[in-house]
């Protein structure tokens, strides 16, 4: 993995060492409104960090890439992240601290993992799974390019009551990432 610049922001490969400062980032309540929870401990996100660092799934099938995204204030704002499958498809997924919504940060940080994905992985589909009422994460899919999935995927990738397949072509919007 490379560390990626978007714009004014630096992406770089989450490791270990991220764990404390993330920790923080990671605490805000408020990413949490509609799924999951924050981590339980600095100790605890550093063993998942850790593990994360083989870059891929346990049965080795899937690569699972996370990069963390610093500022030019040189603070760490949340990460952007892809699982991407031998198929050419990636479920992509994002997280910033609430003090950094509404800036276009995570715009910026998404198109630059999926310029990257497109260049150096080879990925020419994208997914994103998100809560019915995440309207946050929604405009910013739309904004990405990303479309509702038809019926027939969202049985296939098992997705739940409550929440939507997000999809997009990257075969058919070249260049509009970047
Ligand atoms: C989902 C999430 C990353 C979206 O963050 P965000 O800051 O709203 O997204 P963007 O970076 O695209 O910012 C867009 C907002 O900034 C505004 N903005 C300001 N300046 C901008 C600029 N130069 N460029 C783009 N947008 C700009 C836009 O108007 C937009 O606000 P609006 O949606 O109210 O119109 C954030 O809400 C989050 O981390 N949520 C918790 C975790 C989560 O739900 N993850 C997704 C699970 S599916």
């Amino acid at each position: 993995m490379r560390t990626l610049v978007a714009g004014e922001l630096s992406l770089e490969p989450q490791t270990a060492a991220h764990a404390e400062e993330m920790f923080a980032v990671l605490s805000d309540p408020a990413i949490y409104a509609f799924e999951n929870a924050p981590p339980r401990s600095i100790d605890w996100l550093r063993e998942r960090f850790a593990r994360l660092e083989s870059r891929q799934s346990a049965d080795g099938r899937e690569q699972w890439l996370n990069w963390v995204i610093r500022t030019p204030a040189a603070e760490l704002a949340g990460y952007v992240q892809a699982t991407v499958r031998a198929d050419g498809s990636a479920a992509i997924a994002y997280e910033l601290a609430s003090r950094h919504w509404g800036r276009g940060l995570a715009k910026q940080a998404a198109q630059a993992m999926i310029r990257e994905l497109a260049e150096h992985y080879g990925v020419r589909a994208l997914f994103a799974v998100a809560k019915r009422d995440n309207s946050r994460s929604l405009r910013l899919l739309q904004r990405l390019g990303f479309t509702l999935a038809a019926p027939e995927l969202h049985e296939d990738r098992r997705i739940e009551p409550g929440e939507v397949l997000m999809c997009c072509d990257l075969g058919s919007r070249e260049g509009e990432a970047r």
